[in-house]
């Protein structure tokens, strides 16, 4: 074990000298992004409420590529309220969690929709809009207009929880580590002071082994003094996810094209486009009678190995089962015909499939 010397007891609680020494460190080593303004500027609202909706619940890393595609498509927030819902959702697919697109669109068409055609400034009037809740109304309240509210994300949860060395669990903590945060926030430059705390997550004060011999907070942190800072922030026991079983069926035509049908407006993954499956039930059903909920008469190869997907509220485990079949041949009843469009396999790329679904197609064709 390594023993380094540590700053005496007591120390002082994190304060305005914390938040001195923090926005130092975010103006010398910020991170690049594309939603941010250079230098002192306001970062554009859209940018920055895209870049948050994107943000929940996905990497800084993975969200990038897809910033950039939609504000190349839609620069402003009315060209997107502008755009057809369908092709808002195949420009998200693979960035999960559906519900947010389509929320995406409703608030861009709210904004637009308003006198100015412009974003509210306040938080409370930003809370009201479609799939803005209290974190992102509070990130676009600050980043965008400079108000000095606080947006707790995981990030900033971790960097607070050590700061203040928070020894109760999470999701109890919460309130505690909230009111924690706001006590730093700062009057002026709120908008840095949020990006610099989730920076300083992201990349000093990360989940394990934090750097805290490079960190700016360390004369200020408890949990650094009291040796604490990788255990924090402590979590509750979480309940095991809950086990769904499915048979997925791939219908490949010998014309190259491959059968797709349209989920229900609500629910999981609504509005996006799937390979048409039996239901996900909790019992595994036997071969057989899955094969009878088939979308088409044909043999079927089942493809070896089945998908295992993980959604938040449960673990998907599918057998996949492969037909190629003539170019006339008819659907039966469980295909819902109506639902169900045939996309070509090199069209694919762009439609507005999720994650799970590429999964199945993938695994499906991998070995032909
Ligand atoms: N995570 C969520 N919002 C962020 C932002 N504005 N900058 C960096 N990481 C973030
Ligand atoms: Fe996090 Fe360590 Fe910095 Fe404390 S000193 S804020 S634990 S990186």
């Amino acid at each position: 074990m390594t023993l380094v010397a540590r700053k005496q007891l007591p120390l002082r609680p994190a304060g305005p000298d914390t938040v001195d020494a923090l926005l130092a460190w975010y103006d010398a080593e910020r991170r690049d992004l594309p939603w941010r303004a250079k230098g002192r500027r306001r970062a554009d609202p859209y940018r920055v409420w895209l870049s948050e909706i994107m943000l929940q619940q996905t990497t800084v890393k993975a969200v990038i590529p897809f910033f950039q595609r939609f504000v190349a498509r839609w620069p402003t927030v009315t060209e997107l309220a502008a755009a057809p819902l369908d092709d808002v959702l195949a420009m998200w697919a693979g960035l999960g969690y559906y519900s947010r697109a389509r929320n995406l669109h409703r608030c861009a068409v709210e904004v637009a929709a308003r006198p100015d055609g412009k974003f509210p400034r306040s938080e409370a009037e930003l809370l009201a809009l479609p799939g803005i809740g209290p974190y992102t109304a509070a990130a676009i309240a600050a980043i965008a207009f400079g108000f000095p509210t606080t947006p707790v994300d995981g990030n900033i949860e971790r960097v607070v929880s050590r700061l203040f060395a928070v020894t109760r669990p999470l999701p109890g903590a919460k309130r505690e580590i909230k009111r924690l945060a706001a006590t730093l926030t700062p009057a002026k430059r709120a908008g840095d002071h949020a990006q610099a705390m989730m920076d300083l997550g992201a990349t000093v004060c990360t989940p394990r082994r934090p750097s805290c011999l490079m960190c700016p907070l360390q004369q200020d942190c408890h949990a650094w003094a009291t040796g604490i800072a990788e255990t924090l922030p402590r979590k509750g026991q979480r309940a095991e996810r809950p086990v769904r079983f499915g048979m997925a069926f791939l219908v490949l035509r010998e014309d190259g094209v491959v059968l797709l049908r349209k989920r229900p407006p609500a629910g999981l993954l609504g509005g996006m486009l799937e390979v048409p499956s039996t239901d996900w039930s909790d019992t595994l059903l036997p071969a057989d009678m899955a094969m009878a909920g088939a979308p088409v008469r044909s043999d079927w190869w089942p493809v070896p190995g089945g998908i295992v997907h993980l959604f938040t509220h449960f673990r998907l485990e599918l057998q996949v089962v492969r037909a190629i079949v003539p170019p006339e041949t008819p659907l039966t009843f469980w295909a819902e015909p109506d639902r169900c469009v045939w996309i070509a396999r090199r069209d694919l790329h762009k439609a507005a499939l999720p994650s799970v679904m590429r999964k199945i197609i993938a695994h499906a064709l991998k070995e032909q």
